[in-house]
């Protein structure tokens, strides 16, 4: 990460965090000096998610994510960090620094021509009449058309340790720029060799329409029967789906999510152009989030075995959490969807798509299988997970189709199942009201972080390392010619790396922004100094808070030594028979 932070502070100034956020999400609730508005980034009924236009941070009370306005823009963009720093600039109109040009932009650039002259490559090796040949006859055999073949930009690794790496040395690229791109491999000489080798290659296309990878398939069977680039600059699997470039121009209204590259490009094929596949990693966050920018739905259609089931049951949690409407689809009598296709034909799956059960009835079935309502065991056992599944939807009407459906599949009345849903539903919302007002009680200062990895292991010494932070980021000026702690002193390890940055620019004089921070701290532990940063602290006595925070740290730092001292000096007595 190259920018100044200068460069960065102005970026931050020139981007006003309510002007921005307000682009995403309709602040309108006034508390104090907060803007609230509903969370963009988790689902919620009423309003959790603030700004603070004073700190210039935003944050969460629900999900706890927050930050600066870089970070917010990472976030709902689902940039990297030097994405969001251009998109910030090009809306602020300004410039990005001479230097970030030339460096790891360039570099960046420089990776993706590489990528796009590869695919060329592989594509042309694919149609060339005698090389390509053995590749042809196994698209072929997998039925796949010349137009598939064209849209998708396949091609063909040769058979051959450095056909890839002589063409585009050829090209001027160096062995050092094909490492980079991992479409060559370091070998135990210096040398090197084409990673992809006689296999059948799926470009993967950004929703930019840039090749930032590949995937291989080797031509029948062996093993490993799919190569993917690993990661590169340009290229993160979790971060991207195959076919999504096509696949979000498609006018369906729904996205179609398989497993495999071979499924897509059949789906295609047959008319369904709205499929994509997760690039052989289990569904992301933020790949569901990326097809949340394109679409409202979203149809799982994985693998008939157990594997595929129980992907779609962890798809369809991460899915709902974006607000995105989820039907899970099921194959019968075939391995995947493109074996079904190939079987049955399009329009069979088409019949299939139009009355795919939604997945409320994915989970109820999913339910029946694990607690057949058989014998009399087996329907209370059954009756309590429905039950438990129906009081988790939203609407009535949809409480009471399904309840009619659970009743009958266990042979008891429907009142009594709507009388189990009832009860369970009444018991929930008492327990989210007694914590909801547990948490009002409470003040900010005094929470325990919500997400385990951040608890504290001494709380007194944490509320004092959180005041102090605190108050360097809203006063800097406080801190001048006192005698602060050192960083190690904290008892949390994370308060002390927030310690030490503040710590530092305090002394410098510069001023202290979340756009600096933004680089330097993962999006979860910047929404845990936001929840610091929105607790309150009057300034107008903010020298005595230091001076009582630094006593604090100082005394609790103190007893831990002494502690560990008093512990050696008794293991020492216990050896000399004291
Ligand atoms: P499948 O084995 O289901 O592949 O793996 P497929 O697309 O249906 O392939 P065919 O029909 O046998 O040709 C699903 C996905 O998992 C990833 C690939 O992205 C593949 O498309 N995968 C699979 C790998 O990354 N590596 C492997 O060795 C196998
Ligand atoms: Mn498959």
């Amino acid at each position: 990460m190259a920018f100044s932070e200068k460069f960065l502070e102005e970026l931050a100034e020139r981007n006003e965090i309510t002007d921005v956020v307000s682009q995403y999400v309709r602040l309108t609730k006034k508390t104090g000096a907060n803007l609230f508005g509903l969370c963009p980034f988790h689902s919620e009924k009423t309003p959790s998610f603030s700004v603070s236009p004073d700190k210039q941070i935003y944050h969460c009370f629900g999900c706890g994510r927050g930050g600066g306005v870089i970070g917010f823009i990472m976030e709902i963009e689902n940039l990297s960090f030097r994405d969001a720093v251009a998109f910030l600039a090009q809306r602020a109109g300004m410039p990005l620094p001479e230097e970030e040009k030339t460096e790891e932009a360039s570099q960046r650039r420089r990776l993706l021509e590489l990528n796009r002259e590869a695919a060329r490559f592989f594509h042309s090796r694919l149609m060339d009449p005698e090389e390509g040949a053995p590749a042809r006859d196994y698209v072929a055999r997998r039925g796949i058309s010349g137009t598939m073949v064209r849209t998708f930009g396949l091609g063909y690794a040769p058979d051959s340790w450095t056909a890839l790496a002589d063409a585009m040395k050829g090209k001027g690229y160096s062995q050092r720029d094909l490492l980079e791109a991992g479409l060559m491999k370091q070998g135990r000489g210096g040398g090197g060799y084409d990673t992809f080798r006689n296999r059948l290659m799926f470009p993967v296309i950004d929703v930019r329409g840039s090749v930032i990878g590949f995937s291989g398939r080797i031509l029948g069977d062996g093993e490993p029967k799919y190569l993917n680039s690993p990661e590169t600059p340009v290229f993160s699997k979790s971060h991207n789906l195959f076919a999504l470039n096509l696949a979000k121009k498609s006018k369906s209204g729904y996205i179609i999510l398989t497993e495999g590259n071979i499924d897509v490009v059949s789906l295609h094929q047959a008319g369904f152009d709205s499929a994509v596949a997760s690039l052989g990693t289990s569904l992301t966050p933020e790949q569901a989030r990326l097809m949340a920018r394109y679409t409202g739905e979203v149809v799982l259609c994985y693998d008939s075995d157990e594997a595929g089931r129980k992907a779609a049951q962890r798809g369809i949690g991460i899915l709902e959490k974006l607000d995105l409407k989820v039907r899970v689809l099921q194959v019968p009598g075939a391995k995947d969807p493109d074996e079904f296709i190939r079987a049955k034909g399009a329009d069979a799956f088409r019949n299939l798509l139009e009355g795919s059960q939604n997945q409320v009835e994915y989970r109820l079935r999913a339910v029946e299988e694990q607690t057949p309502p058989d014998t009399d065991e087996g329907r209370v056992d059954y009756l309590r997970s429905a039950a438990q599944l129906l009081a988790s939807l939203p609407g009535t009407v949809e409480r009471e189709v399904y309840a009619r459906r659970v009743a009958e599949r266990a042979g008891v009345s429907r009142e009594a199942v709507l009388e189990e849903v009832d009860r369970l539903r009444r018991r929930k919302l008492s327990g989210a009201r007694k914590r909801e007002a547990r948490e009002m009680a409470r003040p900010a200062q005094t929470a325990q972080p919500s997400r385990r990895e951040f608890r504290y292991e001494n709380p007194r010494s944490a509320r004092a390392e959180e005041g102090l932070i605190r108050l360097l980021y809203l006063d800097p000026g406080l801190a001048r010619g006192k005698e602060l702690p050192e960083p190690e002193q904290f008892s949390s390890p994370l308060l002390g790396r927030f310690y030490r940055e503040l710590r530092q620019r305090a002394e410098n004089g510069a001023p202290i922004s979340m756009a600096v921070l933004a680089g330097r701290f993962t999006p979860e532990e910047l929404g845990h100094l936001t929840s610091i940063l929105d607790g309150t602290e009057d300034l107008s006595r903010g020298e005595q808070a230091l001076s009582d925070y630094i006593g604090v740290i100082a005394a609790q730092s103190g007893e831990q030594e002494d502690l560990l001292q008093l512990a050696q000096r008794k293991r020492k007595n216990n050896r000399y028979g004291g």
